[in-house]
């Protein structure tokens, strides 16, 4: 279960209290993984609040370990100081200009440095023919790694139709489970039975009421949530979920 906080919240203090709150959720539940992927600025606080249950990852990472690329921050940086996971090619960094190819480059940075990459694909609408946009954005985010490194990435489908406050309606659960099948039989296609050990989820308007159908109906390893990851109590409601499952 995997909340990406997004730019939130305003403080430093927020940031650590509700890691915190989420914390004390994520400890009575064994059986899942709760990452927090926080800004940045942040990552250094909350690593020293995490713990086995409760881990951390940014929201991006770039491709290069060093070098002069003002304003990045490389793989190295947050393998050093502790960060796990990392959140690629995000919807919302595709929009800002981040395309398939820097993401394919920066799965491969992540794996080289321990970091393990949550790839965000999804279709912009219904209208579009968002199976081949889908399976298209998987084969380029894994065109560079051997299929050996499959086990080791986590694939999330979000459906830019589903997504945030501009979200026309969420995705059902068989819509999801299509999609998942689609994310599998792409990767079988390139890796064969390496396709079983990738990691899906689904992120979209997910909260502490569609969870459960979420996880259940659409057959998913877990979520990324945004929205309702800000709160604790809500949050801590779907890992409460997902554990029941
Ligand atoms: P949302 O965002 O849960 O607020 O729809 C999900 C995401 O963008 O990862």
């Amino acid at each position: 279960m995997i909340a990406n906080w997004k730019m939130h919240p305003d403080t430093l203090r927020l940031a650590v209290k509700n890691f915190q709150k989420i914390k004390e959720h994520a400890k009575q539940y064994s059986d899942i993984q709760t990452v927090v992927c926080a800004p940045f600025i942040y990552l250094e606080s909350l690593v020293h609040e995490s713990s086995e249950r409760i881990i951390v990852g940014a929201q991006d990472v770039f491709f290069e370990d060093s070098g002069a690329y003002t304003g990045e921050v490389s793989p190295t940086m947050l393998g050093d100081m502790g960060v796990r996971y990392a959140i690629i090619g995000h919807s919302e960094r595709r929009s800002l200009g981040e395309t398939d190819n820097d993401v394919a480059k920066k799965v491969v940075a992540c794996i080289k440095n321990q970091l393990q990459p949550i790839v965000c694909v999804g279709e912009i609408s219904r209208a579009d023919d968002y199976g081949n946009i889908v399976a298209s954005q998987v084969k380029n985010a894994v065109s560079l790694v051997p299929p050996e490194a499959f086990a080791q990435i986590i694939f999330a489908y979000e459906p830019l139709w589903a997504i945030g406050e501009k979200a026309t309606r969420p995705a059902t659960p068989a819509e999801i489970k299509e999609m998942k099948i689609l994310i599998q039989k792409t990767l079988a296609d390139i890796g064969g039975d390496y396709a079983k050990k990738v990691v899906i989820i689904y992120g979209g308007s997910t909260n502490a009421d569609n969870a459960r159908d979420f996880l259940i109906g659409g057959e998913v390893d877990g979520l990324l949530v945004g929205g309702a990851s800000l709160d604790p109590e809500v949050f801590g409601k779907m890992l409460e979920q997902a554990h029941n499952l």
